[in-house]
């Protein structure tokens, strides 16, 4: 048997996408087998590492490869998922606003380091502007550049009439976002605030 830390080293370099720490993890586990006198084990082993090795370019594809998401159940009402292609670089951006996106872009980025030191990225934003002035674009754009869904809730869904109908959807969105790591853009937030004085609902 290949030591518990070979394959810890293996999944590792997987999940991080390093195909060099990957192809020499499972070469030490093919050594590691040779070395117990399980030649033709660490034979195959080999021979699945050159296969690899020659696939090269197709396994990059792979990797680079965002997984999709897609909201399910209530949910799906909710909430309405897109990988948007949309780049900072885009948009037309005063000098100021584009250092603080790119601010939060590079928190989010660094955000194990961040964590190292008992801190977390900026996660909340809210963008103020008339319409057309590029609100949605900046939330595409933040979940273009982290290669993250953009999720944007849907009010007609949202909003209901029944008293907590509209609390309890927001619950559903909130743990949401705890499972599921994306761009959550509350779109015209103000339509919330608006119905707070509604009188069925609170
Ligand atoms: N800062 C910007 N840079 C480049 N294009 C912009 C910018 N702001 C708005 N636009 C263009 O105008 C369109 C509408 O903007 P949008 O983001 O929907 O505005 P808002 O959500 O604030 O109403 C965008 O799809 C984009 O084509
Ligand atoms: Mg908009």
């Amino acid at each position: 048997m290949s030591t518990a830390r070979q394959i810890i080293a293996l999944i590792k370099s997987q999940i991080e996408g390093e195909d060099q720490q990957f192809y020499s993890a499972a070469l030490q586990i093919a050594a590691h087998e040779a070395r117990q006198g399980h030649g033709k084990l660490a034979q195959e082993i080999r021979e699945l590492i050159d296969e690899a090795k020659n696939r090269g370019s197709a396994i990059e594809r792979k990797n680079s490869a965002v997984p999709l998401v897609q909201p399910k159940g209530e949910l799906a009402n909710l909430l309405s998922a897109r990988y948007p292609e949309t780049k900072l670089s885009d948009m037309v951006l005063s000098s100021e606003l584009e250092t603080k996106l790119q601010r939060i872009l590079t928190e989010q980025k660094q955000r194990s380091r961040l964590q190292n030191y008992n801190l977390s990225p900026r996660r909340k934003i809210l963008l103020l502007g008339h319409p057309g002035s590029g609100k949605t674009m900046t939330a595409a754009a933040l979940a273009g550049e982290l290669q993250l869904p953009l999720m944007t809730v849907i009010y007609s869904s949202l909003i209901g009439k029944f008293m907590g109908e509209t609390a309890s959807r927001l619950q559903l969105i909130f743990d949401a976002m705890s499972l599921t790591r994306g761009v959550y853009f509350f779109d015209e937030f103000d339509a919330i605030g608006a119905h707070r004085n509604s009188a069925n609902d609170v």
